[in-house]
């Protein structure tokens, strides 16, 4: 048995599972989704297109991408009485959390049976990509007091999303950063909220169980939650001149001190998905206008690059993302859920890779605790 320093902290570099999903190659800023670059998908692909790459393995014939289409269209709309369900939580919860309820409540709606049947499977699979938009944007707008809208049936998942959170369109290059968002969100190897995926699917709880502890996994501010904690960053630095400044003076105060946003257990270079949302912001930026807290980003970014380069900490894929949205009007705390949208595609793929030749996860400790402690009654105590 290993001695509790030979246990590698947050399991780093440990293998547990084998997966042909994603790789990730850290030094040299390559991320893949079966084997096709991101950076290639977030350009030519649609979100649809690479959920089912990531799910089926290949990517959709052209019938099968109109199918594919066709099913998730069908399946956006949610009960009605879920509905009410998120009517009835308090406007001042998070979104993530209403997000967690409400994929828990679907299940109730739309039960799997078992999970050892593959087409309940797909049908879950279906169920749970076209529904997390709705959910999302059905809270928004409850807590805006404003009433949730039916989905576009004209439009594509990304611009139906945006629609269905503003009640209109998208303009093209809005739908496409979005779009791409979706696209570079959707995968990234065994991270937290992965394993927690798998792990909860490994015990064949039903799919949408497995997916809404997936969400409470993602809503941590060291996983899913940073890009909110960014933009805080940024609005508290105020200005691109005050970012030396408010850098150094936080690295005084605090030596340990992380600049949200920055470094990846795995990417020691550029994020390559940070590098590929800066492209397509600044289409956007072209359009609507750029926004001062990008100018702040930028300016941040350089002054890192000097103290933490040599460490391998440089800007991963929320450095950017939470100016994206907010410059497209999306609340901060909307920006978490906008990744579990995303995700939703990668953490299936997880779900039904794992099913497959399924063991259910049950990884040893260390014992460090007390040992033959003798019990004392409660009279003998203090
Ligand atoms: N700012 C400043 N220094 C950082 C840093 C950051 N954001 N991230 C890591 N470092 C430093 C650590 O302090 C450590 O320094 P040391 O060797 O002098 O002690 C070194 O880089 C290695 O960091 P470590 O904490 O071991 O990395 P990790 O793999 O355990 O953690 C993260 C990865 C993502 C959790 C971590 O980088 C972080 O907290 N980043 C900010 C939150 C964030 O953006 N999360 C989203 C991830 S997609």
């Amino acid at each position: 048995m290993s001695s509790p320093s030979e246990i590698p902290a947050g399991l780093a570099d440990v293998p547990v599972a084998k997966s042909a999903i994603s790789i990730i190659d850290g030094k040299r800023a390559l991320l893949s989704y079966r084997g096709i670059a991101v950076e290639q998908l977030a350009k030519d692909s649609s979100f649809e297109e690479t959920t089912w790459l990531l799910l089926k393995g290949d990517l959709p014939t052209q019938r099968q991408l109109a199918d594919f289409h066709h099913e998730l269209r069908q399946r956006r709309k949610v009960h009605y009485k879920l509905i009410e369900v998120i009517k009835n939580f308090p406007a001042t919860g998070h979104p993530m959390d209403a997000l967690q309820c409400s994929v828990s409540a679907l299940g109730m709606f739309y039960p799997t049976r078992s999970v050892s049947d593959n087409a309940a499977n797909w049908e879950a699979s279906l169920r749970l990509i076209a529904s997390l938009p709705t959910l999302v944007a059905a809270f928004a707008r409850l807590r805006r007091g404003e009433l949730p809208l039916d989905p576009h049936p004209d439009l594509d998942h990304a611009g139906n999303f945006y629609y269905m959170l503003f009640g209109r369109e998208p303009s093209p290059s809005v739908r496409k950063v979005i779009d791409a968002c979706l696209i570079l969100h959707a995968e990234h190897g065994f991270n937290a909220s992965t394993f927690t995926a798998r792990v909860t699917g490994s015990s064949l709880a039903n799919p949408y169980a497995t997916i809404s502890a997936a969400v409470g996994s993602l809503s941590g501010p060291l996983h899913g939650g940073a890009n909110e904690e960014v933009l805080e960053m940024l609005s508290e630095i105020g200005t691109a001149a005050n970012a030396k400044p408010w850098l150094d003076a936080k690295r005084a105060a605090n030596p340990s001190f992380k600049v949200m946003g920055m470094g990846h257990r795995v990417y020691k270079v550029k994020d390559p998905r940070a590098t590929v949302l800066q492209e397509l912001a600044e289409r956007v930026f072209a359009e609507t206008s750029r926004p001062a807290k990008y100018d702040v980003a930028l300016e941040l970014e350089k002054q890192c690059i000097p103290i933490y380069g040599a460490k391998g900490v440089y800007p991963n894929v929320d450095f950017y993302s939470g100016v994206v949205y907010s410059s497209l009007g999306i609340e901060t705390d909307i920006f978490t859920p906008i990744f579990a949208v995303a995700r939703v595609a990668g953490w299936l793929a997880h779900w039904l890779e794992q099913l497959n030749g399924n063991r259910i996860y049950r990884p040893e400790q260390v014992y460090v605790g007390n040992t033959d402690v003798p019990y004392v009654s409660l009279d003998k105590r203090p």
